[in-house]
């Protein structure tokens, strides 16, 4: 199959958080199955270009509006992934560039003074130039558009209602991967953006008198589907699928969750060189005492005996960063020790900066989006805490597994699918799960982390285990090659 796929963020390239970590682990996983797959994203001021890439000698005319001058010139920069090729499949990302747009911006969705005030007009570019890039690729256009969250969502929206009967009958898959955003906008942009008005109504992109583009894209797509089988059910609660709950349940015939995996090769003990010492299963419990040495001096934690309890997140509401902050003191108490890692709301970087203050020696916070430091985090961490309120998928736990880290999670959305709460006694499960998003339920599951900490043997085969827990792609992505066979 040849198969489009459109995010404004990709691993390696840009990222922000766990969008872009899939883009890329999925794509690979499909062409190492035999696809053609084709990645189109922006190439921003911040992106990381590889030295092997080539401009395309002409580049692409994006439509963004009904009127004669309302098309933006891009180039394109393609940069091909050769370790996938002996499956006979391909990979190739294809970087959309324009200046204005993109490149003269230091960031994806906006820079140190907010965010970008024309982030509509900058995804709607990325979702129309896709196209065109697929079209000039492959005689006869991709066979499927695989579309990624509310900046992707016009690709599916144009293929379906404005480029001709060839492109509406292309097979679309829209993944949300967080409901949170939903690329809301005034109705003016339908006709700044080249949208037929016949789709503002209800069942469509109309929401609240607002363009919601998200809705869009999930009312128009042949597959919907989102990054947890949980997720895909919770969505479709009142009060969790931030106001859509009811068009999900409409749409509930097309919506299926797929569980992220994870890229294996990246994330892994037994090869990594940034850790202080390498280890598998079998060694973990000696690699894992290097590694939490090593980070205990790094960060001027005071106990190396203590266990300890780590957080590596987006500093978001969405994160439960608040409630893990309220149960600081009793964990310190217990003679834990506690490492915090992250960037994004003030607040939030605030309450980090504090806690580090308040507890000093006994709890460390590094305000920074630094992929080493969050590895040497999963290496040296005895418990990883996922306080999330919602969680579409999650990854910070399917990376700590596979470094023997073991999660302590709220019973949500990916959380739930992918953490198996522990039984010691009975030698099962990989992780700690409290039952709600509160602060008594984290304390909860601490309290049986804490336990297990201290029942040595049993703690190494939970460690084990968790180690042992299959996340690669390959399962996942022969499901999603399932929803783009008709
Ligand atoms: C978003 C979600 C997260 C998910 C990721 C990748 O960041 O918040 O749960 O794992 O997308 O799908």
């Amino acid at each position: 199959m040849r198969i489009l796929m459109i995010s404004s963020e990709v691993e390696t390239f840009a990222r922000t958080g766990g969008l872009g970590d899939v883009v890329y682990g999925l794509s690979r996983a499909l062409a190492r199955l035999g696809h053609e797959v084709c990645v189109v994203t922006p190439l921003y001021g911040t992106t990381r270009v590889p030295g092997a890439h080539r401009f395309w000698e002409s580049g692409i005319l994006a439509r963004t509006g009904w009127g004669h001058d309302d098309v933006r010139a891009c180039g394109v920069c393609e940069v091909t992934d050769e370790s996938v090729t002996s499956s006979g499949g391909s990979l190739r990302f294809c970087l959309l560039a324009n200046d204005y747009l993109f490149g003269a911006r230091q960031g994806i969705y906006g820079d140190a003074s907010g965010t970008f005030g024309d982030n509509e007009l900058r995804f709607a570019t990325l979702s129309r130039g896709a196209l065109e890039i697929a079209a000039r690729l492959w005689e006869g256009g991709p066979d499927i558009i695989h579309a990624h969250d509310w900046h992707a969502a016009l690709s599916i929206i144009y293929a379906r209602a404005t480029m001709g009967p060839a492109w509406a009958r292309v097979r679309s898959i829209f993944t949300v991967h967080n409901l949170a955003y939903q690329g809301v906008c005034g109705r003016d942009v339908l006709d700044r953006l080249a949208i037929p008005r016949e789709l503002f109504h209800g069942m469509c992109l109309e929401h609240d008198g607002n363009v919601n583009l998200l809705k869009g894209a999930v009312a128009l797509a042949d597959v919907v589907s989102t990054v947890s089988p949980t997720y895909a059910r919770e969505i479709r609660r009142p009060g969790q699928g931030f106001y859509l709950d009811w068009f999900f349940r409409a749409h509930a015939g097309k919506l299926i969750g797929i569980a992220n995996g994870i890229d294996e090769e990246r994330f892994n003990p037994r090869t990594e060189p940034r850790i202080a010492e390498k280890y598998d299963e079998r060694t973990v419990w000696k690699g894992k005492w290097a590694c939490k040495q090593a980070l205990i001096h790094e960060l001027d934690l005071d106990w190396p005996d203590a266990p300890l309890f780590a957080c590596v997140s987006r500093l978001t509401d969405q994160k439960g960063i608040d409630l893990l902050g309220e149960a600081l003191g009793a964990l310190v108490d217990r003679g834990a020790r506690v490492v915090l890692v992250g960037t994004g709301d003030a607040k939030l970087e605030e309450l980090l900066h504090h806690a580090s203050l308040r507890f000093a020696g006994h709890v460390a916070a590094r305000i920074a989006f630094d992929s080493a430091l969050a590895t040497r985090v999963y290496a040296g961490a005895d418990f990883i805490v996922v306080p999330s309120r919602f969680e579409p998928c999650g990854l910070t736990q399917l990376y700590a597994m596979r470094f023997g880290a073991i999660p302590i999670v709220t019973d949500v959305g990916g959380l739930h699918d992918t953490v198996e709460p522990a039984n010691l006694a009975l030698g099962t499960g990989t992780g700690f799960v409290a039952a709600s998003p509160s602060v008594v339920d984290l304390l909860v599951a601490f309290e049986d982390a804490l336990g297990a900490f201290l029942a040595r043997g049993a703690f190494n085969e939970l460690r084990q285990r968790a180690m042992a827990r299959d996340s690669s792609w390959a399962t996942s992505a022969r499901e999603y090659v399932r929803i783009y066979t008709p």
